[in-house]
């Protein structure tokens, strides 16, 4: 949550910092800020509302010349959205200037105590408490930025990446690091601070990613130095060179990121099992999984941690695990574990899923496990990302960067990383014969071309949002394999259209839900042939006896369920396990076309962060 940018070198900084945050306004997106330094002042500039306001606002008001520069794109924690709560804030004297992501939790009593001092404050934030104490500092023991920065930040209790200059030493800017990411782009004779390579990726290919707990002193004509915030030694640190490119971060062409992002998933899922499924010979080659093959074969269970999409990949994967796999399964919402004293053992294996790899509550959840001394496996796509670098091993999605709020092929990624898991666990443990162990592979192996086949539903799909673009309410329903897909179809459609969606396992409709259907309540059903059709087709039924309108997800040449729905949208057949890639594909671009009809902002919708650093 919140992005932050940060340049010093020979540039104009306020372009790249602007374009900077425009890429990373997936991070937060309530209000907005920049600081140049011109020379001889710093010239502020903040707005609530989004980086665009920031834009036309700087035209309006500041000379952002300048080679030295902070900007900020908030989601907010302490203080409600607005001008004097947006980032940078300024200290006292008006010398320093800082940007922060992440939550001071003590501000309340540091604050008290700078008030007595005579400190005055004119936001409601956590972070005009931070630059002011480091100003303090700074005055009471006389020591230069650097020192400040770390003597504070020893004295707060929370989660931070910041950036920090004072206009009197124009050619240093002092970042740190814990719990928050942060990444220092290395160019000749220029450095560039962000919450992610992307603001900086058409200048560089040199980044340092400081750890938790690590500062650095970036000063121009200087080495950067990294120091331990506790302690004053300095830390080697390696510069590695980034793999991402311009093309992944731009729209290409598409309206929105999320559409652009649907669309990619046959090359996403086929870039998941590159050089890992060698369906030929037979064979699942994962460095993760084989380096700890005994670790997962002797696991008395496994114990999937995640949040929101991501844990709806873990329901899938349960699903995959106890299936294939024959391994138990518990999938716990990594908010509800970190908090409920749970029972774990250095026999399970805990795996945690994440898209960002910086969800604070999945974080806290892999510590509390690690503590117990289980074995942590972590199925992230940022590579480098704090969860990456907490698990004791893991699996990559290689999904490509995600920018639109909502989850997409991330998802379809991690089932796919999943099933590449279970597939070979499966194999190892002997719980699947060879035949049909090789049926799979080459079942998988064919995902991305079904999944290509379903994008061309996205006409049907679209008449279908036409006609429901005005609902208030929508229920999604699924039984095995689909019944997670069904709880994310629901979470797309409310978090881009707000319009108030509930998932459920198709035979839960009758305890309760069933109360809700009338001729105004649309039903999505995932009915595919081989997920226990008949079942699901007397589910069908009985929303039909009620009036209710069914939209229903079907195997292609299903004739059944086509004569009781209202729509169907059809998937082709692959094995029943390998379902929700395919039929998760229409639910997405059902819930991306109603909220383009209905006037939503798809990318960023409103309250929501892409990646969730706060609890
Ligand atoms: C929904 C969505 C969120 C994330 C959740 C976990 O579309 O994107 O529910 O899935 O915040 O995020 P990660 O996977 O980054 O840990």
């Amino acid at each position: 949550m919140c992005g932050i940018v940060g340049y010093i070198g020979h540039r104009e900084a306020y372009p790249i910092i602007i374009k900077g945050l425009e890429r990373l306004e997936y991070r937060g997106y309530d209000s907005a800020g920049v600081a140049i330094f011109d020379g001889e002042e710093t010239q502020l500039c903040k707005t609530k509302g989004k980086v665009s306001e920031l834009k036309r606002k700087v035209e309006e008001t500041i000379n952002a010349k300048g080679t030295l520069g902070i900007g900020h794109t908030r989601w907010a924690t302490h203080g409600v959205p607005n001008d004097v709560n947006s980032h940078p804030h300024f200290s006292n004297s008006g010398d320093l200037v800082i940007i922060h992501n992440g939550i001071i939790e003590n501000y309340a009593s540091i604050k008290k105590e700078l008030i007595k001092r005579g400190y005055t404050f004119y936001s409601d934030t956590d972070t005009e408490v931070l630059v002011n104490l480091i100003e303090e500092i700074q005055k009471i023991e006389g020591v230069k930025l650097g020192k400040a920065v770390q003597v504070a930040l020893n004295e707060v209790v929370g989660a931070y990446a910041i950036a920090v200059f004072d206009k009197k030493k124009p050619d240093e800017l002092v970042v740190a690091k814990l719990g928050s990411p942060l990444a220092i782009g290395v160019g000749e004779s220029e450095y560039f601070v962000a919450s992610d390579a992307s603001p900086f990726i058409e200048y560089t290919s040199n980044a340092i990613y400081l750890e938790d707990e690590e500062m650095a002193v970036i000063r121009l004509g200087r080495d950067v130095k990294v120091r331990k915030i506790k302690g004053d030694a300095l830390v080697d640190f390696n510069t590695q060179e980034l793999k991402l490119n311009l093309e992944q971060i731009e729209k290409n062409g598409y309206d929105h990121f999320m559409l652009k992002e649907i669309y990619e998933q046959p090359s996403a899922i086929l870039d998941t099992f590159r050089g890992r499924l060698l369906s030929n010979e037979g064979i699942i080659k994962m460095s993760g999984v084989e380096d700890n093959l005994q670790k997962f074969l002797n696991a008395k269970r496994i114990i999937i941690v995640a949040c929101g999409t991501s844990w709806h990949a873990g329901l899938v994967a349960e699903y995959l695990f106890e299936d294939l796999a024959r391994i138990p399964v518990e999938v716990e919402y990594a908010s509800e574990f970190r908090y409920r004293n749970p029972v774990i053992s250095s026999e399970d294996v805990v795996i945690a899923i994440s898209q960002s790899g910086e969800t604070a509550d999945t974080l806290a959840a892999i510590k509390l496990a690690k503590s117990f001394g289980a074995f942590v496996f972590g199925v992230c796509n940022v590579v480098g990302s704090s969860i990456a670098r907490e698990t004791d091993a893991g699996a990559y999605t290689h999904a490509g960067p995600e920018i639109g709020v909502a989850s997409t092929k991330a998802f379809t990624t991690q089932i796919t990383v999943l099933t590449l898991m279970a597939l070979r666990l499966a194999n190892a443990k002997g719980t699947m014969s060879t035949s049909e162990y090789k049926k799979f592979l080459f079942d998988l192996e064919s995902i991305p071309n079904r999944v290509e086949e379903v994008l061309k539903s996205d006409s049907i799909v679209t008449e279908i949002s036409e006609k429901y673009k005005g609902v208030s309410n929508c229920l999604y329903l699924g039984r095995n394999y689909n019944f997670p897909v069904a709880l994310e179809g629901a979470l797309k459609l409310k978090e881009i259209s707000y319009i108030h969606a509930e998932g459920y396992p198709a035979a839960e409709m009758k305890h309760g839900p069933i109360a809700l259907i009338d001729e105004n309540m649309p039903v999505v059903v995932i009915a595919t042939k081989k997920g226990h059709y008949d079942k699901i087709v007397s589910n069908i039924q009985e929303i039909k006896s009620r009036n209710g309108r069914i939209i229903a997800i079907v195997t292609k040449g299903d004739t059944t369920i086509k004569e009781m729905a209202d729509y169907v949208v059809e998937v082709p057949e692959t094995s029943e396990s390998l379902t929700p890639l395919i039929t998760t594909i229409p639910l997405q671009l059902l819930s991306y076309h109603i909220a383009v009809m209905r006037g939503c902002n798809v990318d960023q919708p409103r309250n929501l962060a892409k990646s969730v650093t706060v609890e």
